[in-house]
């Protein structure tokens, strides 16, 4: 029922999902498979850096678009990473994570009608951001392989079908939450061709960037040609350094582009904290060995989780970036997603994400969980105990 005092875009979508999980293990004392958050610490020097920071008096409003030192350190990064220059003058603005970095952008690109194109299964967020900014998402899906230890892949023709005369901009998210893919050089040259035939927008969200494994390469799309005048990439430092609460992301974009972001950014939130934000200058200036130990630390994760999940029963589809699994339920028997999530975080004290809220139609996502594991070993190895009160319901078997 509509309210008076209820927006029309607010009504339009739900609480997150994902978030509403992690109350919910709170609630049941479950283990948080759900939210994706490290259960573990932030790196030694990273933490003190924030401390230093805000022991100086680093404690009042940065400039809005960003401290000066992190855009510093994040276009000698980012720069690295793209080939090119970024300038960290024009082409930089540091948000609330990466979250306020893609809603900024979509407000500041999108007008009412205009369509954005958006793989699907998508992190939620991607949903509720096209209405906040008016636009019409156009779903492609992503579907899962034959064989859980192939890759998730989309169709050519459905791609270019969902780009028409009102394409304004494509969101990408590689590595990908929630299916752990990592679009290939090809898979990205044809997003390429899409947007410079349909004179589109790519909006990547790359904050998985260093969490790669079985040997995949992350590409950057705006490292293509042609893409950099066409890109706004979306980073952050909550996944890559293990600090989810302390809300520091960026969009590095063209300068035209930049400027339309830093002006929805500011009227948004003036800027993300400031003390954090020198902290984020001293991350970024890790060197090489920190990402390889951190992608290392998550490839054990996962192949601690995954055989565990397909001995519970789950058909578990191999991530090859991100930290998650989605999973296929279909051999419990189960109703739906939901009365199996709430099975699982109720009675057997583990919370995951109901694969509908990855989806634009939820019944796509109804045969389908996701686990998160980012998480200490013994998080984990207790997860597993938990689970072996799972009973697959295969067919003959009763239960
Ligand atoms: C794909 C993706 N983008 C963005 C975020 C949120 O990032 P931030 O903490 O930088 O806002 C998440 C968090 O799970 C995510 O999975």
């Amino acid at each position: 029922m509509t309210h008076r005092f209820v927006s029309d875009k607010a009504a339009r979508f739900t609480e997150s999902v994902i978030r509403e999980m992690t109350r919910q293990a709170m609630e049941h004392g479950a283990i948080n498979l759900a939210q994706g958050f490290p259960d573990f610490e932030a790196p030694d020097e990273i933490v003190q850096a924030a401390r230093r920071a805000i022991a100086e008096g680093v404690n009042q409003y940065a400039i809005t678009w960003g401290a000066k030192s992190l855009r510093d350190a994040i276009s000698r990064k980012a720069g690295r990473a793209l080939g090119a220059a970024v300038d960290p003058e024009t082409e930089i603005t540091v948000c609330c994570g990466s979250t306020e970095a893609m809603i900024a952008s979509l407000l500041a690109v999108l007008n009412a009608g205009d369509e954005v194109v958006v793989f699907e299964p998508y992190y939620e967020n991607y949903g509720p951001d096209a209405i906040l900014s008016g636009a019409r998402p156009r779903f492609v899906k992503l579907r899962p392989p034959a064989d859980p230890d192939g890759d998730w892949a989309f169709d050519e023709r459905e791609l270019r079908g969902a780009f028409g005369a009102r394409t304004k901009a494509i969101i990408l998210n590689t590595p990908n939450n929630p299916t752990g893919k990592v679009f290939t050089r090809d898979e990205l040259g044809l997003v390429r061709d899409l947007c410079v035939e349909h004179d589109a927008l790519a909006i990547t969200d790359e904050i998985y960037e260093h969490i790669l494994y079985d040997g995949r390469e992350h590409v950057s799309i705006a490292a293509l040609p042609g893409m950099r005048e066409r890109t706004i990439t979306i980073n952050g430092m909550s996944k890559t350094y293990s600090v989810t609460g302390w809300r520091v992301g960026w969009a590095i974009a063209p300068p035209a582009v930049t400027d339309a972001i830093r002006k929805v950014h500011d009227f948004l939130t003036v800027g993300a904290p400031a003390p954090l934000q020198e902290a984020g200058a001293a991350a970024l200036a890790l060197p090489q060995e920190y990402y390889r130990r951190l992608a290392k630390g998550y490839v054990a994760r996962r192949d601690r989780l995954l055989p565990v999940l397909r001995a519970a029963g789950f058909k578990a589809y191999v991530p090859r970036g991100a930290y998650y699994i989605m999973t296929d339920i279909d051999d419990f028997g189960f109703e739906d997603d939901v009365s199996f999530a709430r099975h699982l975080v109720r009675d057997l004290g583990v919370a995951v994400v109901p694969g509908s809220s990855f989806y634009s139609d939820p019944a796509d996502g109804s045969r389908q969980v996701r686990f998160a594991f980012c998480k200490r070993d013994a998080t984990l190895d207790e997860a597993a105990t938990r689970l072996r009160g799972l009973r697959p319901r295969t067919p003959g078997i009763p239960g």
